[in-house]
């Protein structure tokens, strides 16, 4: 049945979230304090770039079902559900800042006036739901009515929107029968299980499943590091590890590591709160250590091509941390791009829809009108990112493009052998570099 929901923070996370609540048939409302982001809202346009999220908004703009405000007290009219979808981002050693959550908690309290549930979706540490409830004591009436649940999001960025109508697993952390009754109904027209836990555990779900994904990544990284070592093939290595059921295909790409607002973050978080809990997380620190050096790849391999880079220009495909966003966050472009800069590089770059978000935090970057114009004269072309536009270019145009036929494939988009046979010199993560016996070069086709 219908039930009213309030939405807090409508970014990547909240905005989606509410969204879909309303496509399954609640009435949703999403508070944001960026008057400019409800703005764009309210006048039908979508904030961020999330494949499938405007359709979903107009529809359920159209059908009354959700509406935007930029006030928590209009936002909860009718709510009996309050989603806290506020940031939660780094402090610098690492500890996940909890002051919107907290700061939200407490106007919340202030504005109870009948059983509500309030619902943690944001990403946030073991025991943070006990610290909202003991904010709601405080700051509410005596006789407030209410329950805290922990709701941990699995969104993908550039698949968020079938991530939550078609969900793996919804969790639910409660306290309470009545809590479990009420999530249960909220989530009913879902399908795939819904897991009920108590709070500390779905706290934990979340941050664990994360770190996980995180991990098998910079394992197939480091296991890249080994087979360009031993002349091996990563990509024949992940594929043979993968047909095992207990590893999994996925998350088995091995490349430039990964970036995005959630796996560094959560990463960081769950090892600063497993110290506090008495507990070194040394593995997860390997896994950002890895992770790290991961990114280093491109100025490194683009010595050994080039030797001195200084004036040299680098083509960068890629500014956008994965395909299908134009989330800039940790992206591994943004560190890649600035070591090149530091290293005297001219470098222009291409993104097919993070560039304008890129503009402001790159000074000093050529930004290309397309894939081929960024290729113009460079000697070297670098693929960062994956998008799928990459691979229709006509590669033998590009060749003609470059001053230098150097081509760094950062995320193994494409295959060696089709570019070595166009005349380029390919370097790819984890395998052989590959280029056409010094006595053919003569012979390529431009
Ligand atoms: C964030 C975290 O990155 C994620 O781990 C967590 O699960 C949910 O929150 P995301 O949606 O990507 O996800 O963050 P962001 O895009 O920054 O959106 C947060 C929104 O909350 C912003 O639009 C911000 O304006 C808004 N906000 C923040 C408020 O409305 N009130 C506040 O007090 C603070
Ligand atoms: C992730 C989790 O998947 C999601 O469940 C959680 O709710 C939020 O964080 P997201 O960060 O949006 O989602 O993207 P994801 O597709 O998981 O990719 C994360 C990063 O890992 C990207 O930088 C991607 O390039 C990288 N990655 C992913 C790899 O390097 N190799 C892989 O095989 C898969």
């Amino acid at each position: 049945m219908k039930k009213h929901v309030a939405v807090i923070g409508t970014g990547y996370v909240g905005l989606v979230t509410g969204a879909c609540l309303a496509e399954i048939g609640h009435s949703v409302v999403c508070v944001d304090n960026n008057k400019k982001k409800i703005a764009v809202l309210k006048k039908g346009g979508v904030p961020i770039y999330e494949p499938g999220l405007g359709e979903v908004i107009q529809r359920n703009r159209k059908n009354g079902r959700l509406s935007f405000a930029t006030s928590i007290a209009d936002g909860m009219k009718k709510a009996e559900y309050v989603f806290i979808a506020v940031n939660t981002p780094p402090k610098p050693d690492g500890e996940a800042d909890l002051s919107y959550v907290e700061a939200v908690a407490r106007e919340v309290a202030r504005l109870l006036s009948r059983y509500t549930l309030i619902v943690d979706k944001s990403t946030v540490p073991v025991h943070t739901g006990e610290k909202v409830k003991q904010v709601l004591r405080l700051h509410g009436r005596p006789d407030a009515d209410f329950d805290v649940v922990s709701n941990p999001e699995f969104l993908r960025e550039g698949t968020a929107v079938k991530d939550f109508l078609h969900p793996d697993r919804v969790v639910v952390g409660v306290e309470s029968k009545r809590a479990e009754r009420a999530m249960r109904e909220l989530y009913a027209p879902l399908k795939g299980p819904l897991i009920v836990t108590d709070i500390k555990s779905a706290e934990l779900i979340k941050h664990s499943s994360n770190s996980f994904l995180a991990m098998k990544i910079s394992f197939i990284n480091a296991v890249a590091g080994i087979c360009e070592r031993t002349g091996a093939d990563v990509t024949k290595v992940a594929e043979g590890m993968g047909h095992d059921p207990r590893i999994g295909k996925s998350f088995l790409k091995a490349g430039l590591g990964f970036g995005g607002s959630c796996f560094p973050k959560d990463l960081s978080a769950y090892i600063k709160m497993a110290e506090e809990a008495g507990y070194d997380f040394e593995l997860l620190k390997s896994v950002q250590k890895i992770n790290a050096e991961q990114r280093r790849w491109v100025v490194k391999r683009l010595k050994k091509a080039l030797w001195t880079l200084r004036g040299k220009t680098v083509a960068v495909w890629g500014l956008a941390f994965k395909p299908d966003t134009d989330d800039l966050r940790n992206a591994p472009a943004l560190d890649i791009i600035a070591e090149l800069c530091e290293e005297g590089c001219l470098v222009r770059a291409h993104d097919p829809v993070a560039m304008n978000l890129a503009k402001p935090r790159l000074k000093g970057v050529y930004f290309a009108r397309d894939a081929y114009d960024a290729a113009k004269g460079a000697d070297a072309v670098a693929l960062v990112t994956e998008w799928g536009e990459y691979k229709e270019l006509d590669m033998k145009k590009v060749r003609a493009l470059v001053h230098t036929p150097v081509f760094l494939d950062g995320r193994n988009l494409f295959d060696p052998d089709g570019l070595v046979a166009l005349g380029f010199q390919v370097h790819a993560v984890g395998r052989p570099s590959a280029a056409l016996p010094a006595s053919a070069v003569g012979r390529t086709p431009l």
